[in-house]
């Protein structure tokens, strides 16, 4: 019983050409099945896993010797083998009762090739469930026919059809351990039908096994002569996902990884075509630009093609010279995508910090990456029980539906209609964290309808009217760091230079535009976001913009920072040790931050994070702020 036997390539007598020829048809011309499994730690999956493996073939002479010597050191009775060692990734499991992470196994049978993601089954899991689910063709749900339909079923199933998998096997396995009982097989199958149609799970295959006994895994099995549906592998094997996805029948859509230019005279679009069909000769739209031209040639690794379509990879080149680079999409011309800054996103969180509403992530759809802020939760699914509930925040594993904004208008598709166009994930600034996994579900009309209206004075007309050039300088520190007092200063040295200047202030602005923000994350994340705003307004009328805020977050001054010219934003860190701060206390609230009084308070209950690089640093324990004044303005006006 080993992969020798069955495959010419393995032949030890002469590795003759044709053999190698043959053997690389098969294989070369076989689809391949991505899928996944799901259950809990005790379904019997790894049992269920171990023996696919075993029943394709794929398990050598040696591993097989081990594996009988291991059955038989772990007592294992019936067959002699016990399935679930196979599975080494998995060994953790079985001795700390729970499983870490997605393991990734290949196998390959006659008809297909398979990539199985074992993915546990624990609710704190999520996450990797999600991981695995997110390429699959096919899931698995395994059920205990002891147990039939329990929670983490439903959540499995939820998670399978919010992922978009359309082929789902409900596997009722143990069915050795229930006396291979039909009425047992039935009430489970019509319960989980009653459950799969409330989530919108359309069809499913119900197949009785045992993992361990091996019915119905290669074969129909003599324990259960009342089925004559499908057995497990030979419906892996089978069955159709191609129909399922439809890429060839939908329009084109080619995302853009790259713009390739060996030469002056080749200029080609590469990517991996998401949908539909191309030919030289198409007319084609590039977004979102807008712009149309026809495609010249469709160059593939093996030279020019009459056509391409959905799964390959293409170099396009265009009869007209136009603008295109990474991240827009090529469409077909009479049908292009939607384009669009705001969205409606169903998102699963996955980092272990929580969701801040308002703040910026970047945002990685197809090849493109954009700056998004995510508002706050619409509601957040209860994934055992699909119900929607109130939610301020999304913790790690929760899903939710929220509003999304995009710093510049995206093409996509409804997640619904195509995986790639319109999943995307969500990665921090600065840890770099994949955060969260998304879902377009449909773009926000309040957008679509106010255009930039063109100014006949620019804001050049304005900074040149001034005979200056804006800059927002924004000084960032502990609340009695001496902000107010150094900001104050630079601007009247300023204006005596005949400067254009306004100086925002914390404790000013909060009692007229944010007078409706307080002392919470999100507030204070607002609080910049729409000082940023105003200050970037200020710059585009010419002013030079003072800011004195705490600004604690380095992600809201990225934010700010990025909402400006290059160069303009010049970030001061005035910094002052928590202690002198608190020693000089000037209004009292430290006092009050410590017995208790005032809560949320920077630097005492409330975090502070210094920035790494600032422009300017002023250390006030070692200048005056007259001389930090000074500092700033010799490094803005050399
Ligand atoms: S920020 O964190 O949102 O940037 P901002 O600079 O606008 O804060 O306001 C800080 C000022 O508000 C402080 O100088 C202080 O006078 C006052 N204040 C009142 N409550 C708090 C608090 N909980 N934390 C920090 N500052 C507070």
């Amino acid at each position: 019983m080993t992969t020798q036997d069955q495959d010419p390539i393995y032949k030890t007598d002469a590795l003759i050409a044709e053999d190698i020829d043959a053997y690389l048809e098969t294989h070369q011309h076989k689809t391949m099945l991505r899928f996944i499994t799901c259950g809990s730690v005790d379904d019997g999956k790894s049992t269920l896993i171990g023996r696919l493996l075993y029943d394709s073939k794929m398990i050598f002479e040696d591993q097989l010797a081990t594996l009988e010597a291991d059955s038989k050191k772990s007592g294992t009775q019936g067959e002699g083998i016990d399935f679930a060692l196979l599975v080494d990734g998995l060994a953790a499991e079985r001795e700390q009762g729970i499983t870490i992470d997605v393991a990734y196994r290949f196998f390959t049978t006659e008809k297909r090739k398979f990539i199985v993601a074992d993915t546990p089954g624990h609710e704190q899991y999520t996450r990797n469930m999600v991981t695995g689910a997110s390429t699959a063709d096919l899931a698995v749900i395994l059920i205990d026919a002891r147990k039939g339909v329990l929670t983490q079923t439903k959540r499995h199933s939820y998670l399978v059809h919010l992922l978009g998998i359309k082929n789902v096997v409900l596997a009722v396995n143990k069915m050795d351990l229930v006396d291979y009982s039909q009425e047992v097989f039935d009430q489970i199958v019509s319960d989980y039908r009653a459950f799969a149609a409330s989530i919108g799970i359309e069809a499913f295959v119900p197949i009785p096994i045992s993992g361990y006994m091996g019915d119905n895994i290669t074969a129909p099995s003599d324990n259960t002569p009342w089925y004559d549906g499908v057995s497990l592998l030979p419906h892996l094997e089978e069955v159709d996902i191609e129909s399922t996805k439809e890429p060839q029948a939908a329009p084109f859509r080619m995302p853009v990884q790259w713009v390739n230019r060996p030469n002056l005279d080749f200029r080609g679009f590469s990517g991996l075509i998401a949908s539909g069909v191309i030919q030289p000769g198409d007319p084609v739209r590039v977004l979102p630009s807008g712009k149309t031209s026809k495609v010249a040639r469709v160059v593939t690794y093996d030279g020019d093609r009459a056509m391409a379509v959905a799964g390959e990879a293409v170099t396009l080149t265009l009869e007209d010279e136009i603008d295109c680079s990474r991240g827009q999409v090529i469409v077909a011309a009479q049908s292009p995508l939607e384009v669009a800054d705001q969205f409606e996103s169903t998102l699963i969180w996955m980092d272990e910090q929580e969701m801040v509403p308002g703040r910026a992530y970047w945002l990685k759809i197809g090849t493109q990456t954009v700056s998004a802020t995510v508002q706050h939760p619409k509601y957040e699914v209860n994934v055992n029980t699909q119900e929607h509930l109130a939610s301020k925040t999304l913790d790690l594993n929760a899903i939710g539906v929220a509003n999304i904004t995009t710093d510049r208008e995206i093409p996509f598709a409804p997640y619904g209609e195509n995986h790639d166009l319109g999943g995307f994930i969500l990665v921090d600034k600065f840890t770099n964290q994949t955060v969260a996994a998304g879902m377009i579900n449909f773009a926000l009309r309040r957008a679509q309808n106010i255009h930039w209206q063109a100014t006949d004075i620019a804001r050049e007309d304005h900074a040149a009217m001034k005979n200056q050039k804006p800059a927002v300088i924004w000084l960032t520190g502990l609340s009695g760091s001496g902000k107010s007092t150094i900001g104050n200063i630079v601007e009247k040295k300023l204006a005596r230079m005949n400067r254009h200047t306004f100086l925002l202030d914390g404790d000013n602005v909060r009692h007229g535009l944010n007078k409706d923000l307080g002392f919470t994350e999100a507030d204070r994340i607002e609080n910049i976001r729409r000082v940023g705003e105003v200050a970037k307004l200020m710059t585009d009328a010419g002013l030079i913009v003072i800011t004195a805020f705490i600004s604690p977050f380095r992600s809201e001054r990225e934010m700010v920072r990025a909402m400006m010219q290059p160069g303009e934003f010049v970030e001061v860190f005035v910094d002052t040790p928590l202690e002198v701060a608190e020693a000089r206390d000037v209004k009292g609230l430290y006092a009050k931050a410590r017995s208790g009084q005032l809560k949320n308070f920077t630097g005492i209950d409330s975090p502070y994070e210094a920035p790494d690089a600032p422009e300017i640093r002023v250390d006030t324990t070692e200048m005056t702020p007259e001389q930090a004044a000074d500092a700033i303005i010799a490094r803005l006006i050399p």
